[in-house]
């Protein structure tokens, strides 16, 4: 498909899902597709340059920085973002619960993409070292925490084998 600049294209995809349908500009990032097309505010825009990890959602699974992303790249993929992390009755995913339970965040800026990050990595690295979530988490800046409690919440999910993931 050609995309014209300044013109309006259509693009759907699953959105936790459900399938949704909106219109954007060719360069239309897709976290400002999320948050102001669709009113998915949870994925935060800290640095917009790929370097935070703030934006980070999941794209067919795998985590992915949403300020990277042009909204009419993800034409027919299955998106998730921390708005779709909950159950449908509203319950916490084990690693919320454990995020909540270990005090693992303080502003919270960060946590909607550190929990979509180590959602997806949790999923494939069931059984990790210390080490390695201290490894997957240096992609993604927290200000606040100091990271100790982040690392105890992905390990208590880990030993509890229930990575949600
Ligand atoms: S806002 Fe996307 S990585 Fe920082
Ligand atoms: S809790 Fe504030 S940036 Fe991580």
């Amino acid at each position: 498909m050609r995309f014209e600049r300044g013109r309006r294209h259509t693009v759907r995809f699953t959105l936790n899902g459900k399938a949704v349908e909106g219109e954007a500009e060719p360069r239309m990032l897709l976290v400002d597709f999320l948050r102001h097309g669709l009113g998915f505010t949870g994925t935060h825009v800290g640095c917009e340059h790929g370097v935070c990890g703030a934006c980070t959602i999941q794209i067919d699974g795998a985590p992915a920085r949403a300020c990277l992303t042009y909204a009419l790249q993800v034409e027919g993929q299955e998106l998730r973002t921390v708005e779709g992390l909950a159950g449908q009755d509203g319950a916490l995913s084990p690693l919320q619960a454990a995020f909540r339970r270990h005090h693992a965040l303080q502003c919270g800026f960060c946590t909607p993409g550190i929990l979509m990050t180590m959602d997806a990595w949790l999923a494939e690295n069931p059984n990790p070292t210390e080490a390695a979530v201290r490894e997957a988490l240096s992609g993604t800046i927290c200000r606040c925490t100091g990271y100790t409690q982040i690392v105890a919440a992905v390990m208590d999910v880990a030993r509890q084998g229930d990575a949600d993931a």
